[in-house]
């Protein structure tokens, strides 16, 4: 018997991975998040499989069908939405798993910030521009974001910011992100990236509010926000330039850089 921490992807059924579905199609006990993971992607369980929303769950509730599962000798998929480790609430169940002397195996998920940067069409990091990727949230009610990872700290860095769990705060964080960035950075908000009823919009930190209506974008949406989304910087990295040589390609000029190079 095992628990399967399964990350369902972004919401599409075919971006779980072929590991999580094949899984799923295999245990007779499927805990899922039903707010975040459509019925869909439970189309890849046993027909016969008991379905499980843990939404009107708490921990103590969820940790009982494992101790059951456990007397049963059954297998369980817990299925969480993107990557099971962001913003995931893995750590306690695992805690507890581990008092139950439960074995488990956590199956990574398409998270939702790679799954947005797909519908947008755009690259996290860019040569010149930023090689660093930021995932934060605003403070909420369930979990308060540490003081010294506020928002607008992060913002310092200038980095590519993927912002979850934030949509009911649109505003503060624009006002946050705008103590660092400067007023044209591109933002976008997308809602449900993936699902059929996805919605993107696209502006800048000055103009973004001015062009959607907040009470459509409360839930599952993601904000990314950086220079990476400026059309007008071209950069192009030196791993592809003809000049550059590097273990598996030797150099089309004279000007090469010596293998081994930072990539
Ligand atoms: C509890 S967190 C789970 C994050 C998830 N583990 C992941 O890796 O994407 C829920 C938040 O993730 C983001 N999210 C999850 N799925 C999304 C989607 N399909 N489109 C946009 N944002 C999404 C939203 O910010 C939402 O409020």
């Amino acid at each position: 018997m095992k628990v399967y921490f399964i990350g369902a992807g972004p919401g599409a059924p075919d971006l779980i991975t072929i590991r999580g579905a094949k899984i799923l199609s295999e245990v007779p006990i499927v805990l899922y998040a039903g707010s975040l993971v459509p019925e869909v992607v439970l189309t890849h369980c046993n027909p016969d499989a008991t379905k499980i929303n843990t939404a009107s769950l708490n921990l103590d509730q969820q940790v009982e069908q494992y101790r059951t599962a456990k007397h049963n000798n059954q297998s369980i998929a817990r299925v969480h939405s993107g990557d099971p480790s962001i913003y995931g609430a893995m750590a306690e169940q695992m805690k507890r798993l581990d008092e139950l002397e439960i074995d488990y195996e956590v199956v990574p998920g398409v998270s939702s910030f790679t799954a947005a940067a797909a519908v947008l069409k755009t690259e996290l990091t860019k040569p010149n521009v930023t090689q660093t990727v930021i995932l934060t949230r605003l403070s909420g009610r369930a979990s308060a974001v540490p003081e010294k990872e506020n928002l607008s700290s992060l913002a310092a860095h200038q980095a590519s910011l993927c912002i979850f769990l934030s949509g009911r705060q649109l505003q503060e964080t624009i006002t946050e992100l705008s103590r660092h960035y400067k007023t044209d950075t591109p933002i976008a908000f997308v809602y449900r990236a993936t699902w059929p009823d996805e919605r993107i919009v696209r502006g800048t930190l000055e103009n973004i509010m001015s062009l959607v209506n907040p009470a459509d974008w409360t839930l599952t949406t993601i904000i990314l926000v950086g220079d990476v989304m400026r059309e007008e910087l071209p950069s192009e990295s030196c791993l592809y330039s003809p000049e550059y040589a590097h273990k598996f390609r030797k150099a089309s000029t004279k000007s090469a850089t010596t293998a081994g190079g930072v990539l």
